[in-house]
């Protein structure tokens, strides 16, 4: 089959080539898939794309119009598809529903470690000759409150890791697991666990229920000097909340490996340019505020997973008409 792989990194090229093995013709294309992209598929029959590439109705439009049959999803998410639009179109989608929870689950807990040790700063620090110990102060883990949001796959990698330095570990989701909660993990309602703990973790999908979850209403309920981490989609927190919440030293620390406007800045090198969001810029200026690009996913058995998952997925569906792992429902 014909793949345009869109938004394409060295990275993808490698892991997909490694997974295809010859199979299927994959064309990388550097750019992401956009109104103005959509017309290099050049008859593709599937077109891969990745979280931040558009997949609104008048880009699925001009897919449909060029040949192609599948989305074949190189992410787990995928609130960035209008689903409508592709079924009214005859387009099939697909995605990754499961690579590695533990990329995901471990990078959150990098982000924890770092903002309460403030092992960034140190780092700076220690090579300009400064020892000094003023303003690293962190706390221990053991005996804190980690609330958790959302305990699907990565939730739950989580949720053990967090047990396993002591933390009490307290949940909310419509669907609590109950294997979880027989390892500990306690389900409280959701504004009990804005009150209850020390550090907040989301790792639910993007949902019009979750959308700007965490804004100014919720922050007014959380301890003095919590943690949010956020892992999952950058609009599950409103980011001008949040903010207000730094200023006025509710939020303690905050860590970010999502943002709402990411699309506009993640996965490029922008280093000789003027960020234009000022939001984003704002956040930047905090030193109990640490951001990455997206790279939850980033690891090698992750990158492996997805490729081998989505390459499954274009062979099944080219083979039986059906991908392996169909997107055929929005989210909760
Ligand atoms: P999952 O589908 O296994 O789990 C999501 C959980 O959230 C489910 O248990 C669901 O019941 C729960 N949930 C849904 N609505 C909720 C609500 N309103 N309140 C509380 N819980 C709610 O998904 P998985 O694999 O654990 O991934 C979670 C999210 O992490 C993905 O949807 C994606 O947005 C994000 N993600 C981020 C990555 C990164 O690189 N930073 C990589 C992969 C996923």
């Amino acid at each position: 089959m014909d793949v345009a792989v869109f938004s394409a990194k060295p990275h993808d090229r490698q892991f997909l080539e490694q997974a295809n093995g010859g199979r299927h013709r994959l064309t990388f294309i550097e750019a992401r898939l956009s109104d103005e992209t959509a017309r290099f598929t050049d008859g593709a029959g599937a077109v891969c794309a990745f979280v931040n590439d558009d997949l609104s109705a008048p880009v699925i439009a001009t897919l449909a119009a060029t040949g192609t049959k599948l989305i074949a999803l190189r992410s787990a998410g995928f609130n960035h598809v209008d689903l409508a639009a592709a079924e009214a179109a005859g387009l099939t989608v697909a995605r990754v529903p499961a690579y590695s929870p533990h990329a995901v689950a471990e990078h959150a807990v990098a982000l924890i470690l770092t903002l309460n040790r403030n092992t960034h700063r140190a780092y700076n620090r220690v090579r300009e000759g400064n020892f000094a110990l003023e303003g690293l102060l962190g706390f221990d883990l053991a005996g804190k409150t980690v609330g958790i949001v959302g305990t699907g796959l990565i939730g739950q990698v989580f949720a053990r890791i967090m047990l396993g330095f002591g933390c009490k570990v307290i949940a909310s989701d419509p669907y609590p697991n109950a294997q979880i909660a027989a390892e500990g993990v306690r389900y409280v309602p959701l504004d009990e666990l804005f009150g209850a703990s020390d550090i907040i973790s989301l790792q639910c999908p993007l949902t019009p229920e979750t959308h700007h979850l965490i804004d100014d209403a919720a922050i007014a309920k959380m301890k003095r000097g919590v943690m949010i981490i956020n892992t999952s989609r950058g609009a599950v927190v409103d980011a001008s909340a949040v903010i207000r919440g730094l200023k006025s030293g509710v939020i303690g620390a905050l860590g970010l490996d999502v943002y709402e406007e990411e699309a506009a800045l993640f996965f490029e090198d922008l280093s000789a340019r003027a960020i234009v969001d000022d939001v984003f810029a704002r956040l930047l200026t905090f030193p109990n505020v640490l951001i990455t690009g997206h790279q939850g996913f980033f690891t090698r058995e992750a990158l492996t997973a997805i490729a081998e998952t989505t390459i499954g997925n274009i062979s099944a569906f080219e083979s039986t008409g059906a991908p392996l792992h169909p997107v055929s429902a929005k989210p909760l």
